[in-house]
């Protein structure tokens, strides 16, 4: 009979034996996978495991706070937060081509990273949170989006070039796997119920340039569709919400004024795994709701839209 704890068990006792007494480096993202990784690690190996956490200034609002207090405060496992949105968005200036874009973020990633990682002495593991349809997608598509898609979330190229070995506990799981070991583990269920969230984060939500402003207009946007969804009961039945910020600017009205500020798409999906997705039937009232809400509490939106593609023929993401 096969269940959770035992899985559990059994990871822990095959993480001790793959590292012996070597130091363990942890690339955390602020999503689940990494997260749960990350804890399954440490209660294997405890000290031997130093989390790294690069906050690169596109994550959505308060998530990278909450990772550092969850790791720091309520785990107690040692986490190195490098503040590097600075660095991410000068890279990204003047681009907008949706690849260059995440080649961009993983090759500064990297690069991060791995600055970091010399600095731990007796590093001689990377630990990652690949699961089951990482390690399947990764080797069944030939150049099509999927192998792009891990280019970034799985730190490609790390381990050759610093010469670390591969810890990756979750490669037989699914994603509702990773939510239910995450539970066992005692990971707040908020955090363990987050939608999937891409490694390239809110630059792939700003289609054409990235910018500082952007950004933030996104995250307060995208803050307030989310606690909508919230507070419908809705979270749960969804794969994956947010919002997209357009590099369209339409007129509008507000009071006696004219206004002249961008279109933001709003985008829900129910899907099992990623790979098809149907967009999420919201009713209209809920829709207006939204709309109402982000024009009038977000300044540089004045225009709010609803994506009613499913995939195919379209993708999850806008890029
Ligand atoms: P698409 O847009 O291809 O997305 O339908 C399928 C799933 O993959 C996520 N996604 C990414 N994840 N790096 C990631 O780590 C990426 O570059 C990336 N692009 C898309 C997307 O959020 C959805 O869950």
């Amino acid at each position: 009979d096969w269940t959770m704890a035992a899985f559990r068990d059994e990871a822990i006792e095959m993480i001790r034996k793959q590292v012996g007494d070597g130091r363990v480096i942890c690339g955390l993202s602020g999503g689940v996978d990494s997260s749960v990784a990350a804890v399954l690690i440490h209660e294997a190996i405890g000290e031997q495991l130093t989390c790294v956490f690069v906050d690169t200034g596109l994550m959505r609002a308060g998530e990278s706070e909450e990772v550092v207090r969850l790791f720091r405060d309520s785990y107690n496992i040692p986490l190195i937060h490098v503040e590097a949105a600075d660095l991410f968005l000068g890279k990204l200036a003047g681009v907008d081509d949706p690849e260059k874009k995440r080649k961009i973020i993983g090759a500064t990633f990297i690069d991060v990273f791995d600055a970091e990682a010399n600095k731990i002495e007796n590093a001689k593991f990377l630990a990652q949170g690949t699961l089951y349809p990482d390690v399947i997608e990764s080797v069944s598509f030939d150049g099509g989006p999927s192998v792009t898609i891990k280019s970034h979330h799985n730190v490609g190229g790390l381990p050759e070039r610093m010469n670390l070995k591969l810890v990756e506990p979750l490669r037989e799981l699914f994603k509702d796997e990773v939510r239910i070991l995450g539970r066992e583990l005692g990971l707040p269920e908020h955090f363990v119920g987050r939608h999937p969230f891409p490694g390239p984060g809110l630059a792939i939500r700003i289609p054409g340039e990235v910018t500082q402003e952007k950004a933030e207009i996104l995250r307060k946007a995208d803050t307030i569709y989310l606690d909508e969804i919230r507070k419908a009961g809705l979270y749960d039945e969804i794969w994956q919400a947010f919002s997209v910020l357009l590099p369209v600017r339409t007129v509008g009205v507000m009071g006696d004024e004219r206004t002249y500020d961008h279109v933001l798409a709003l985008r829900a999906v129910t899907s099992t795994d990623g790979m098809t997705a149907d967009y999420y039937p919201f009713t209209h009232e809920f829709l207006g709701a939204c709309a109402t809400r982000i024009i009038n509490e977000v300044r540089g939106v004045n225009r709010v839209v609803y994506d009613v593609t499913s995939k195919p023929p379209g993708t999850i993401e806008w890029e």
